[in-house]
């Protein structure tokens, strides 16, 4: 499960370190949340294009989701395996979920600090009361900013799913963990982007922005050294539980 892909600079980093990293590593499945992918700002049809062609199957996002207007057609469509947060209305366009081939994906947005959405806990519960993924590892990227919101939902799913990872901040967190049921635990993927950058953006443009107040236009860093962060979860087969969960994080030149 790959952290938050800041546009093309993460894009690329992507596409140069990926695929090697799944051959060497005998990687099955490979989730990565892609809220930023566009220019730092939502998803297009051919930034997912791009992130699948590099070896990404399920493209979680966020608060970014709806950034770009006609990327919603393409979630209502399903057209695309990029799920939005599951904890929206049901009328709200595209999908919470997938249950494809050997696993089953869900993506939540928590609500501190983040805005109005329906409780991520009762909507996790509606959804496995269905018997959602059952008998198959599920994956939950629950897309918040508060370590303490994502420690809670991961006590919440301890023993209902095979992991529960945070994204949303950017920021890489070193505590990866087996819960007590069995459920893979860290609180946040980290991001892949530019490392000399304010969570993946340039850092005079948001430094101006903390310095003066002015609402300044967020540029998003493309190249010079860039961070990939992601975890590597161990499957066991017959219980469908997390085994191991690690971090693998590189460093690369764009
Ligand atoms: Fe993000
Ligand atoms: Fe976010």
């Amino acid at each position: 499960m790959i952290g938050d892909v800041i546009a093309r600079g993460g894009r690329k980093t992507l596409s140069k370190l990926l695929p090697t990293l799944k051959k060497d590593l005998s990687i099955d499945f490979v989730i990565a949340q892609g809220e930023n992918s566009a220019g730092g700002f939502g998803h297009t049809l051919e930034t997912t294009h791009e992130m699948i062609e590099s070896g990404v199957d399920i493209i979680t996002s966020g608060n970014h989701v709806w950034d770009k207007k006609d990327f919603i057609e393409e979630l209502s469509k399903f057209s695309v395996p990029v799920l939005r947060p599951l904890n929206y209305p049901d009328i709200t366009p595209g999908r919470g979920a997938i249950d494809i081939g050997p696993i089953a994906v869900i993506n939540l947005i928590g609500r501190v600090f983040m805005g109005e959405y329906d409780s991520p806990f009762t909507a996790i519960d509606n959804l496995l009361s269905t018997g959602f993924g059952k008998g198959k590892p599920i994956f939950v990227d629950l897309h918040a900013e508060t370590t303490s919101e994502k420690a809670a939902m991961g006590w919440y799913l301890d023993g209902k799913v095979t992991a529960l990872v945070g994204t949303h901040t950017h920021v890489p967190t070193a505590d990866c963990k087996i819960l007590n049921k069995g459920t893979g635990f860290v609180s946040d993927l980290g991001m892949v982007g530019g490392i000399d950058s304010v969570i993946g953006i340039k850092t005079e443009d948001s430094l101006s922005r903390f310095l003066t107040g002015i609402p300044t236009r967020f540029t998003p860093v493309n190249e010079g050294k860039m961070m990939f962060c992601s975890v590597l979860i161990d499957v066991d087969e017959k219980t469908n539980y997390a085994k191991s969960i690690k971090r693998i994080d590189m460093e690369t030149v764009i």
